[in-house]
C-alpha cells in the first residue's frame, strides 16, 4: 500500500466564456464584496494538513487548520482509510436506507455510542449536514428555536430551514435564552447552542442551559464539532466534561476536526435516532459517507483512548499562548481553549496582520463577515498538537508586534 505523494497537476487557465446576460448581477455583487475587503481568493494546499502547511507554493507553519491533535496526516488513519476503501470501496454507493450503511458504518455509530455513553449514533456525510438536518427533522412551523447569536452557520441553515420561530439571544446569555423561552407560545422548543464557540473560543454555559431546558421542558441541542476529540476523561467533548451526559437531548459532533477525517454525527436515545432515520433528510436522501472516512473515524476513536497526551499538551499550549497574549495587551476577548481569536478592528486590518504573519512564515487565516458578525474581524489561531512550545512562541512574537504596533 502506497502512501506517496502525487506530483501536483500543472493547471492550464481556461479560455474566459463570457458571461451570459442573465448572470450579470453576479459581476456587480463580486465588485461590492471586493470593495468591502471581503472577497476570498481560493489558497491550494500541496500535500498534507500537518504543522506545516503548503498554500500557494508557499511552505508555512499551520495555525490555520481544524486538525487539533495532528491526526489528519498519522499514517495509521491514513492506513485505516485505505484498508476501509480496499474492503468497502471507494463509495457508499447508495443512501443509508437502500444500501449505503455498511458494516463499517454501523461499527462506527457503535464506536461514537460507547465514547459518548449514549444509546445510538448517527452518521452524515458533514457535521453541517448534520446540523440542519437534525434541527430542521426536530422542529416545524409552530415551534420555537433559542439559538445563541455566535452559532454556527450550520444551525443558522437549519433553524432556517425548519420554519420554526427561530429567537437569537445574545452570546452565552443563559437570563435572555430563558425570557425568550418562557414568554413565546410554541407546540415545542428547542434551545441550540455550539459548546466550543467556532470563532471566538468561549464556551457554552452547559451546565445552566441543562437546568434551562429542564425548567422549560425544552430540548437541548450541542454542537461539539470543536470540542469532540479534546475535552473530559474519554475525550468525548465539553458536555462529558460538565458531567451533563445523561441529560443533553441531543449530541452532534464532527468526525472532520479533532478527529482528523471526515462526517458529522448524531448521538442519543435510541427513539431520537430512530425518528432521524425516518426524518432527517440529508441522511435519507444523500448517499452515505464513504465507508473509508467510517474505518478513519473509528481508528482516531481508538487512539483518543490510548493517547490522552495529546489532548492534554494542546491545553497546556493553549493555555500559555493565550496567557502570553493577554498579557501583553492583544484583544484575545473571553477565549477559554486552542481557537484563540486575535481581535481587530476592521476587514482591512485582519487582511494586513495575516499577510505580515505570513511573511514570518506563519499561516492564520483573516476571519471576516459573513463568517463572523458584521463589524468584527479577526485572526483565527487554531492551535494544534503538533505545534511546539517554540513555534507557539515565535507565532505569539509575531502578533505582539503587529498587533501592538
Ligand atoms: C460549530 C460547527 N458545527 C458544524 C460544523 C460543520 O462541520 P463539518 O465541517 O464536518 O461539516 C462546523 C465547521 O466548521 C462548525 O464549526
Amino acid at each position: 500500500m502506497s502512501c506517496q505523494h502525487e506530483p501536483a497537476q500543472r493547471i492550464v487557465a481556461p479560455v474566459r466564456k463570457p458571461l451570459l446576460e442573465s448572470l450579470h448581477w453576479l459581476e456587480e455583487d463580486l465588485g461590492a464584496i471586493k470593495s468591502d475587503d471581503l472577497f476570498r481568493p481560493v489558497r491550494i494546499r500541496e500535500g498534507r494538513q500537518a504543522g506545516t502547511v503548503t498554500l500557494n507554493n508557499l511552505e508555512l507553519i499551520n495555525f490555520g487548520s481544524n486538525d487539533y491533535l495532528g491526526y489528519a496526516a498519522d499514517s495509521r488513519l491514513i492506513k485505516a482509510s485505505a484498508k476501509g476503501a480496499c474492503s468497502e470501496g471507494a463509495g457508499a454507493g447508495a443512501s443509508p436506507l437502500v444500501s449505503g450503511h455498511s458494516a463499517l458504518h454501523e461499527s462506527l455509530g457503535k464506536s461514537l455510542s460507547s465514547l459518548l455513553d449514549t444509546e445510538e449514533s448517527l452518521i452524515f456525510p458533514s457535521g453541517y449536514a448534520a446540523n440542519t438536518s437534525t434541527i430542521a427533522c426536530l422542529t416545524g412551523p409552530h415551534d420555537l428555536i433559542v439559538s445563541d447569536a455566535h452559532n454556527h452557520a450550520s444551525i443558522i441553515d437549519g433553524c432556517r430551514l425548519s420554519g420554526a420561530n427561530v429567537q437569537i439571544y445574545p452570546h452565552r446569555d443563559v437570563t435572555a435564552a430563558a425570557s425568550l423561552l418562557r414568554s413565546i407560545p410554541a407546540r415545542r422548543r428547542l434551545i441550540v447552542t455550539d459548546s466550543l464557540f467556532s470563532m471566538d473560543g468561549t464556551i457554552a454555559p452547559l451546565a445552566d442551559m441543562v437546568q434551562l431546558a429542564y425548567d422549560t421542558k425544552s430540548m437541548l441541542l450541542v454542537d461539539e464539532a470543536h470540542a469532540t476529540g479534546l475535552f473530559g476523561t474519554h475525550g468525548s467533548g465539553l458536555i462529558e466534561d460538565a458531567g451533563i451526559a445523561s441529560s443533553v437531548a441531543v449530541r452532534i459532533g464532527t468526525l472532520s476536526k479533532a478527529l482528523g477525517g471526515s462526517g458529522g454525527f448524531v448521538s442519543g436515545h435510541r427513539t431520537l435516532i430512530e425518528y432521524l432515520r425516518h426524518r432527517a433528510r440529508s441522511w435519507m436522501f444523500s448517499t452515505a459517507h464513504p465507508p473509508a472516512s467510517a474505518a478513519v473515524a473509528i481508528e482516531a476513536i481508538k487512539l483518543l483512548s490510548e493517547e490522552p497526551f495529546r489532548r492534554e499538551k494542546l491545553t497546556e499550549n493553549a493555555d500559555m499562548f493565550r496567557q502570553k497574549l493577554s498579557s501583553h495587551g492583544v484583544n484575545i476577548g473571553d477565549a477559554e481553549a486552542h481557537i484563540v481569536p486575535v481581535f481587530v478592528s476592521t476587514p482591512q486590518r485582519a487582511v494586513q496582520i495575516a499577510a505580515s504573519l505570513v511573511r514570518d512564515g506563519f499561516f492564520v487565516p483573516a476571519i471576516r463577515p459573513p463568517s463572523v458578525p458584521t463589524g468584527s474581524s479577526l485572526l483565527r489561531v487554531s492551535l494544534s498538537y503538533s505545534h511546539n512550545q517554540d513555534t507557539i512562541d515565535s507565532l505569539s512574537n509575531s502578533i505582539i508586534k503587529y498587533v501592538c504596533m
